[in-house]
């Protein structure tokens, strides 16, 4: 359990307020926030500190090749689409691609959903102009609203109470599906239920068919092992409000360490990993297993920056660093980092992000990624991985469980034209459900020659 006691360890969570913190919102009013921050951290948190560890054994077993980590979910949540239909979906979609790549290559799979509490956004400009109106940009529902006017677009706190609750709702849901039977493995094939005939489902379908086969022999022999019907889905989203996460910090009675108990596993952006910054001191203080993003510019000395900030003891499973060079330079930049962590010696968890160094602006403007380039970029990393002798840990998606158009290609394919027909999302175009299962039986197939 926690202590609410303001002791060494809870204050040391206070030490980023000294340092340049980047991406943070304009909030009207400091007197405002703090008042919200005190509020939020009376309220008790979302995740446990025995689960975060248990987590990091098993990004521990990852990074060693021992398991495979499936991290996935909306690039932005948004409150209006935390409702069980979309949840439930989402959930669907992590567990059927876990299936295929833990049936595939024999290989646990540490599912992480990038989801309860994925509810911020850090922006490549702070304000948006529209004819002539220029207002702050959308940071997440748990900063200002998507709609472009000022009362909207103002940063309000109580956005980050509401933040909390919906992670919660949220959080209760996953535990639900994952406890409740949802997750059963009898229930491969139901998951497929209600998808029209395509190559990815009926691929599916088969797979699905084989657990079977081997359900009923487990049964028949005797084996009705609970591992069988609950599983574990995490939760994990990027650390960015620093207000939030900071009254999210609680001190473990147990161990006398601080955790940030808003999620499992907490991430540092691309936009924010300065190891001087307020983002790397304050993930620095907590004892969650943590991930960066490293983009095509990090060099390896940064990386070894990083390392010395974040897990200057080496603990095992701690650190995950989730590389997104993009499609085309993955292989010219990825090497170099790889490298210097290897002969540094300490234990990292490699993770690609094969999304966010492809996104494409397509003729008619929309933001948007190619299923092809996204599979590149994994094949890629897992490349400079076989050459170096090292393993690949786990890939880190932005998909949702809905039939969405908003990535190009698939084998039901989505061109330039058709992208309209279905563009939800409110940041980041995601894989729909159908490209997330292909993307699945090719990483499975690339995760077999790991592994045989
Ligand atoms: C993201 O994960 O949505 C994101 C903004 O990524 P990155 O920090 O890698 O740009
Ligand atoms: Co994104």
């Amino acid at each position: 359990m926690f202590t609410d006691a303001d002791d060494a360890n809870a204050t040391s969570v206070r030490a980023w307020r000294d340092r340049p913190a980047g991406h943070q919102p304009d909030w009207p009013d400091a007197g405002d926030l703090e008042a919200t921050v005190a509020y939020l951290r009376t309220l008790p948190p979302l995740v446990f500190a025995g689960e975060a560890d248990r987590l990091q054994r098993e990004m521990a077993a990852a990074s060693r090749g021992e398991a495979f980590v499936l991290m996935g979910g909306d690039c932005a949540e948004s409150f209006e689409e935390a409702t069980a239909s979309h949840i439930r979906a989402k959930i669907r979609t992590i567990l059927q691609m876990a299936v295929i790549l833990t049936y595939g290559a024999s290989v646990p799979v540490v599912k992480i959903g990038r989801m309860a509490g994925q509810y911020s956004k850090p922006r490549s400009a702070p304000t948006e102009t529209r004819d002539g109106t220029t207002l702050p940009s959308y940071f997440g529902d748990a900063v200002n609203g998507h709609e472009f006017s000022r009362p909207s677009r103002t940063p309000d706190p109580r956005r980050l109470v509401e933040a909390y609750q919906r992670s919660a709702a949220t959080l209760n849901l996953i535990r639900a599906f994952t406890t409740g039977g949802f997750a059963d493995l009898d229930k491969v094939h139901e998951w497929n239920k209600g998808f029209m005939a395509n190559p990815a489902y009926a691929r599916y379908e088969t797979v699905a068919t084989e657990i079977d086969r081997a359900m009923r022999f487990m049964l028949a022999a005797g084996v009705n092992h609970e591992s069988l019907r609950t599983v574990d889905l995490y939760a994990s989203h990027e650390a960015l409000i620093l207000p939030y996460e900071e009254a999210l910090t609680r001190v473990d009675s147990r161990t006398g360490q601080p955790y940030d108990c808003s999620a499992h596993f907490l991430w540092i952006g691309e936009r924010t990993r300065d190891v001087d910054g307020a983002h790397v001191e304050l993930l620095s203080r907590v004892r969650n297993p943590i991930g960066v993003k490293l983009g095509p510019s990090a060099r390896p000395a940064d990386v070894l920056a990083l390392v010395d900030r974040l897990n200057p003891e080496g603990t095992p499973g701690r650190l995950t660093l989730i590389a997104r060079m993009g499609a085309s330079t993955v292989q010219e930049r990825l090497p170099a980092l790889v490298e210097a962590v290897r002969d540094d010696g300490r234990p990292v968890t490699w993770v690609t992000d094969p999304m966010h160094g492809n996104t494409i602006s397509a003729s008619n403007g929309m933001k948007t990624r190619r299923l092809a380039d996204i599979l590149a970029e994994i094949r890629g990393f897992f490349s400079v991985h076989e050459s170096l002798g090292t393993k690949p840990g786990g890939i880190h998606v932005e998909l949702t469980g809905d039939d969405v158009t908003e990535v190009l290609g698939g084998s039901e394919e989505i061109v330039e034209d058709t992208l309209p027909a279905r563009y939800e999302t409110l940041v980041d175009p995601r894989l729909n459900h159908q490209q997330s299962l292909e993307m699945a039986f090719l990483v499975s197939e690339m995760l077999r020659d790991v592994h045989l």
